[in-house]
């Protein structure tokens, strides 16, 4: 890996952006080392932990690449469809953010489940002023995440999301010192770890899927059937705590 350091653990991988000259702005080969995570994720699902190197998420995407791209590139949904594959990552994500998160470099934190951020974590969608719109998953992600109102200032007037905003608007579950960022990232994902690695997965896929009563009552009834699903019950009915 050239632009990633990934740490491959039991339950979860670390990944780092890590284009450190370039802001860890997201070119062709980190997309592809990106890719081969995800391909390693749903092979083997584990949780997954995203953050960048050298106090920036990361600064968009490469605007050296993006700058020779034409039609069939936009078309290819190049960033799109990686955090797309983010998205559906079968177990759950997070992303712990520390200064810049701009651009595509924000859409992969939307793409995540739960963001984390340091004081001086940044969002931004600053695409417009480069004669692009932020087609990664921003027009309709970030709308999600924090509503209307918000998501237009950003991509609309080029609102930036300081730490501050970005957890009252509930974009980031909470702002922790920058050294305390991975310690905290680990904390919340032990705390998911904790949990049945199936009945995770299949409440990651019912809650993105929107919910449905049948959804929910067919992936209920998998879990029912659960053999982890007994032992967690007799455990918690004999005291001890799962
Ligand atoms: N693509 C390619 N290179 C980028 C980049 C990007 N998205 N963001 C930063 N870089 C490069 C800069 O060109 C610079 O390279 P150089 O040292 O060879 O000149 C290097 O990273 C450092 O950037 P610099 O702007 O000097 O750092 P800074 O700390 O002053 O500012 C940012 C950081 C993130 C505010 C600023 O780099 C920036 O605005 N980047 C572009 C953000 C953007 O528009 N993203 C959307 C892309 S779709």
């Amino acid at each position: 890996m050239s632009t990633l350091a990934v740490e491959e653990l039991d339950d979860r991988v670390v990944v780092t952006l890590r284009r450190p000259r370039a802001r860890n702005a997201i070119n062709a080969a980190m997309i592809a080392e990106l890719h081969d995570v995800c391909a390693s994720l749903e092979e083997r699902p584990r949780l997954l932990l995203i953050t960048g190197d050298g106090g920036t998420f990361a600064a968009g995407a490469d605007i050296g690449e993006l700058r020779e791209r034409g039609r069939e590139q936009a078309l290819q949904g190049i960033n799109s469809r990686l955090f797309d594959r983010v998205a559906k990552l079968p177990m759950p994500t997070v992303a712990a953010v520390d200064g810049y998160a701009l651009g595509g470099g924000a859409e992969l934190a939307y793409a995540c489940d739960v963001r984390l951020a340091t004081p001086t974590a940044v969002f931004g969608n600053p695409e417009p002023g480069l004669g692009i719109l932020a087609a990664a998953g921003a027009c309709w992600r970030l709308r999600e995440l924090v509503g209307a109102s918000i998501a237009k200032q950003v991509l609309l007037a080029g609102t930036r999301l300081d730490a501050d905003a970005a957890l009252r608007f509930g974009l980031v579950a909470e702002v922790v010192p920058a050294g305390e960022l991975l310690k905290r990232a680990h904390t919340l994902l032990d705390r998911m770890a904790r949990s049945g690695s199936l009945a995770l997965r299949l409440t990651k896929l019912v809650a993105d899927g929107g919910g449905h009563p049948l959804t929910d009552d067919l992936a209920q009834a998998i879990l029912f059937e659960s053999e982890e699903k007994r032992v967690r019950m007799d455990a918690f009915l004999a005291g001890g705590r799962s």
